[in-house]
């Protein structure tokens, strides 16, 4: 979590000439009266949201300092219910949808996302996962002080992203939503000369048509002032030719394609941009044959930050590397940069395929 640190005399000077209509003198008395250092510059961005966040609590009351993880924070609570703001956490009151957020790097996008204040839906399909999404959704409703609403669409029918946005609706209105998630996905491997139309048609459903579908069904809710955000989970198989993923590779370089065209057609309501995880520990991951991992073994030996290391990485993870060549990625390592670009820091990045893959694809170049 981060500290809230005092600005310099020249960002709080920017702060100020912001076009918002910043509640200034509201900030400055809250900020003086508990002593917070250039507090306005500080928490313009949290307190102009004050009975305007659409969180769905009754904000503004009161300003406070509170320690967290041993760190100053500055917090806001107050209205009908008691909702603690972290200035400094910066998602607070934004609303992401993430699919896929039952398992694997989805369950860790979400994870990350609620310790950084954004309310959540939590989507997912199987039966089998709507017991543990909706434990996961009590657990950090209640740990951050969040709202969290599990909800269940089958992403590969043209139904699916419209059945999202109802139950959305149905949790929160108005709906507004902030940050989109495209995580869900599944890879089936085979090389070309077996590949069965079936699984093309399957993984293209899910992977390509999915997103597509869901990106459409949620433009009317996206901010208008360009705050939004969209990040759509590649792989690196869109562009190392790995053996065996025709299929799969062509899908995600299918979804980075239509990343850079979100990210000019919607360029006024949100950034669009593409993450592209290597291997990442996960039951995606534990699925892949013996034999595909011994064709990606050179592509993990040579990224600069897969190497395994003794006495760091778990024993598991470090025996395992002697027959796959290094360590996987471990989802929180791929969520954290999905949040990066959550965030407001990220503002003037998009259309991009950000790498978040240990160096592989520059490890081989
Ligand atoms: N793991 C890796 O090594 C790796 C590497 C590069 C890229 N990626 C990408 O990262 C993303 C997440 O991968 P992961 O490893 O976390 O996958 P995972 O553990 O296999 O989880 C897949 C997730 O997708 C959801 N899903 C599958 N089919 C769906 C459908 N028809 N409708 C809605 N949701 C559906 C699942 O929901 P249920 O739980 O409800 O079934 C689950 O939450 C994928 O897009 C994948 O391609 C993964």
């Amino acid at each position: 979590m981060r500290t809230a640190a005092p600005l310099s005399s020249s960002s709080s000077r920017h702060a100020l000439r912001m076009p918002l209509r910043l509640e200034r003198d509201k900030a400055r008395r809250l900020a003086a009266a508990i002593g917070a250092p250039t507090g306005v510059g500080l928490a313009h961005d949290r307190l102009v949201r004050f009975g305007e966040c659409g969180c769905g609590y009754s904000c503004a009351a009161a300003l406070s300092r509170v320690i967290v993880g041993g760190a100053l924070q500055y917090s806001v609570t107050g209205g009908r219910r008691t909702r603690l703001h972290i200035v400094g956490s910066r998602l607070v009151c934004k609303l992401a949808l993430v699919t896929g957020a039952s398992r694997g790097i989805g369950l860790a996008i979400t994870k990350t996302l609620a310790a950084r204040g954004a309310n959540l839906l939590l989507a997912y399909t199987s039966d089998s996962s709507a017991a543990s999404t909706a434990t996961l959704a009590a657990e950090l409703a209640s740990k951050h002080s969040i709202k969290v609403i599990p909800v269940k669409a089958d992403l590969s029918t043209v139904a699916g992203p419209d059945s999202l946005i109802a139950q959305a609706t149905a949790a929160f209105s108005p709906l507004r939503i902030d940050i989109l998630v495209n995580n869900a996905g599944v890879a089936y491997n085979d090389n070309v000369t077996d590949i069965n139309p079936d699984d093309f048609h399957r993984t293209y459903d899910i992977n390509v048509l999915g997103p597509l579908l869901l990106v459409k069904a949620v433009v009317p809710f996206l901010p208008t002032d360009r705050s939004g955000r969209i990040i759509n989970l590649s792989s690196v198989s869109s562009s190392m030719g790995f053996v065996g993923q025709s299929v799969y590779g062509g899908s995600k370089a299918a979804l980075e394609a239509m990343t850079r065209t979100w990210a000019r057609e919607l360029s006024e309501r949100c950034t669009v941009n593409a993450v592209n995880p290597g291997p990442v520990r996960s039951e995606m991951y534990s699925r892949n044959s013996d034999e595909f991992k011994k064709l990606i073994k050179p592509f993990i030996q040579n990224a600069p930050l897969m190497a395994a290391r003794e006495g760091i990485d778990p024993p598991e993870v470090v025996e395992d590397a002697k027959t796959s060549g290094g360590r996987a990625g471990e989802a929180e390592e791929v969520a954290g940069i999905v949040a990066m670009l959550a965030g407001p820091d990220s503002a003037w990045c998009t259309g991009q395929v950000i790498c978040a893959n240990g160096g592989m694809i520059f490890g081989m170049q």
